[in-house]
């Protein structure tokens, strides 16, 4: 009997002990964000991106600034919370990104692969002028809502299609977006893993990307966020700009809604 009470004591002392350590992880965790987003390098991203919107490139030697991101030809304020959305002048959804794009061969006269050459900075390569362009766009809608009302049927129709997406399960792993973010409290290594199935947890992670990677040295875009969880969920590579991943796009931004949007952030 006492044998059995001395044992019993013994594990709740071990699980409490593991429940602690988990604690103090997260608070660990917690610390070293609070430290970091003291001065968030993305600003300098933000700066530089806001100067290649004003500035004349290109074959046609024009600014961006009569693109229009939904929100009338250069209105950059708001504009991402709004984003993805539909478009009547191409008659598709795209997200920021894919907007960019079309602006930049339609009003600047740049080609594809110029626009699109490497959209994710690698090491010792000037950066990105995507990242520089989403950093300055995103930064305009600091403090707003999300507000992604679905209103159009192709808008509704690209939310369907990445909420089954997400659901979507193959590969070598038989992985999904749902195996690593529908649960709360989940983690690999010392990431946390969001539950996009919490619209608190969908709200906070949306409204922080954009965002500076410290491990990178690189302000990456929700693009790359989506084209990085695809390798760890060992799927082919996601192409750059494709409508799968706007679709995906979409149906994060929804799950964001009403959320405060609060980004470029600083994460790991
Ligand atoms: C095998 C597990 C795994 C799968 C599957 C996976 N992710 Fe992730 N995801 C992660 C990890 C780990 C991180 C944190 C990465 C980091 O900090 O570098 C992450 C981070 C994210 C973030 C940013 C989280 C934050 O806190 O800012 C988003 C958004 C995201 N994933 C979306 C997705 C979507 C959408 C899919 C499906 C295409 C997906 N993930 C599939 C493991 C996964």
């Amino acid at each position: 009997m006492i044998r059995r009470i001395v044992v019993t004591v013994l594990i709740s002392v071990f699980w409490c002990g593991q429940l602690f350590a988990e604690d103090e992880t997260a608070a660990g965790i917690q610390e070293y964000r609070d430290l970091l987003s003291d001065g968030n390098p993305a600003e300098l991203w933000v700066l530089s991106g806001e100067e290649l919107w004003f500035t004349s490139v290109g074959p046609k030697g024009t600014s961006l600034e009569t693109c229009d991101l939904g929100k009338g030809p250069g209105v950059v304020r708001g504009a991402y919370v709004e984003l993805p959305r539909y478009f009547p002048d191409v008659k598709k959804v795209m997200d920021l990104e894919q907007r960019l794009i079309h602006c930049r061969m339609a009003i600047q006269g740049l080609s594809y692969s110029d626009v699109t050459s490497y959209p994710f900075t690698k090491t010792g390569q000037e950066t990105s002028e995507i990242e520089m362009l989403v950093a300055f766009i995103a930064s305009e809608s600091r403090g707003m809502h999300m507000n992604i009302p679905l209103e159009h049927a192709e808008e509704q129709k690209m939310f369907d299609l990445g909420e089954q997406i997400f659901y979507f399960r193959a590969g070598s792993h038989d992985f999904g977006c749902i195996t690593c973010h529908s649960g709360d409290n989940r983690r690999i290594r010392l990431q946390e893993l969001p539950n996009f199935r919490n619209q608190d947890q969908a709200r906070k992670t949306y409204g922080s990307w954009p965002a500076y990677r410290v491990s990178a040295g690189e302000v990456r875009t929700m693009q790359h966020r989506l084209y990085d969880c695809f390798r760890q969920q060992r799927f082919p590579e996601a192409i750059y700009g494709h409508d799968m991943i706007t679709a995906l796009i979409m149906f994060l931004a929804k799950s964001a809604d009403g959320g405060v949007y609060n980004a470029p952030a600083m994460k790991r």
